[in-house]
């Protein structure tokens, strides 16, 4: 937001927020603008046309489950300044890239109400209607590009635990990062990045996770947090948590012990699996997921086959 125009919505939307869910009058609003109250309505309505919640009521304006907003400054420092919200964009992974490209810091995060054209991994579609947690972490890892799985992993596990912690679940993790509620989807990660020379100038890990959504309407085999919860829940309080999470996870990175974590949560290993890569499928039981994060898995001929990267299906 830098136009003026935007600093008005901008101070709109923080006296709202600031109002915790009580309504607050044109006048008022109109007095801490310095804008008339034919201009606050004007701006109250788009910000309504874009997606933001905001109810119009006889004696004002309220703004609906202000604890799930993702707004910038609905987070705490540090996270406030490093965090990109939109209410629509084509993927966060292509705003993320844009973004790491012209600078943008270490743990930066893209968010997205929604996304035209979200992608999951081998290009697929990734259905990402509102409700829905999409975003984007732009990380600077200073490593080869062979070491960097292993934030994957990290950001899958911490995940993980922030679900235990906030509404204690038991997700299961499957390889590669997906997370699993009852043998359904409720999460996928996507990574790409970008080299200079022998090092990673930037990674972008993409966290897909079904929160207020109705996935299941285009992903049969897909869940949500509200479809398992039977309420609403609020997606800010699971991005501040596994954002601090995962700083604190990533600050001395230990791959063996990620990977010793994440298997103890796997249930990928000593499932029967059919793993789709960009030119085959393959087929057996995963026995195993090496220290580089591969799969093992063993076929009907007792053959061994290791996999780097694919999409997992468990029979
Ligand atoms: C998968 O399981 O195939 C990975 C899904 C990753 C989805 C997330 S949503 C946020 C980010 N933006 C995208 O377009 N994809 C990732």
């Amino acid at each position: 937001m830098v136009n003026q125009t935007n600093t008005k919505k901008e101070t709109i939307l923080k006296l709202l927020y600031k109002a915790s869910g009580d309504t607050v009058s044109g006048v008022r609003i109109s007095e801490a603008t310095g804008i008339s109250r034919v201009a606050v309505w004007k701006h109250i309505s788009a910000l309504k046309q874009s997606g933001v919640p905001i109810e119009s009521r006889p004696n004002g304006y309220v703004l609906s489950r202000p604890e799930d907003l993702l707004f910038p400054f609905c987070f705490e420092k540090p996270f406030r300044e490093r965090i990109h919200h939109f209410q629509e964009v084509n993927t966060t992974m292509d705003t993320a890239k844009a973004l790491a490209r012209e600078g943008a810091p270490h743990l930066s995060c893209v968010i997205a109400e929604h996304q035209t054209k979200g992608r999951g991994r081998l290009n697929r579609e990734w259905v990402s209607a509102e409700g829905g947690l999409w975003f984007t972490l732009i990380l600077r890892p200073p490593e080869p590009p062979h070491l960097v799985y292993i934030y994957n992993f990290a950001a899958s596990l911490c995940l993980s635990k922030v679900l235990k912690q906030l509404f204690d679940l038991k997700v299961s993790v499957k390889w590669p990062n997906d997370l699993l509620l009852g043998g359904k989807k409720l999460a996928g990660m996507l990574s790409e990045m970008e080299t200079r020379g022998d090092m990673v100038q930037f990674l972008v890990v993409g966290i897909g996770i079904n929160v207020n959504n109705d996935p299941a309407h285009k992903e049969f085999n897909a869940v949500s947090l509200k479809n398992v919860l039977k309420k609403k829940v609020s997606r800010k309080h699971i991005m501040t948590q596994f954002l601090s999470e995962f700083q604190n996870r990533i600050q001395d990175i230990n791959c063996p012990d990620i990977i010793d974590q994440w298997k103890k949560q796997t249930s990928t290993i000593g499932s029967r699996v059919r793993v789709e890569t960009f030119d085959r499928i393959h087929e057996g039981k995963a026995v195993d997921v090496d220290e580089t994060g591969a799969l093992i898995i063993e076929d009907d001929r007792q053959q061994q086959q290791k996999i780097i990267y694919g999409d997992c299906f468990h029979a």
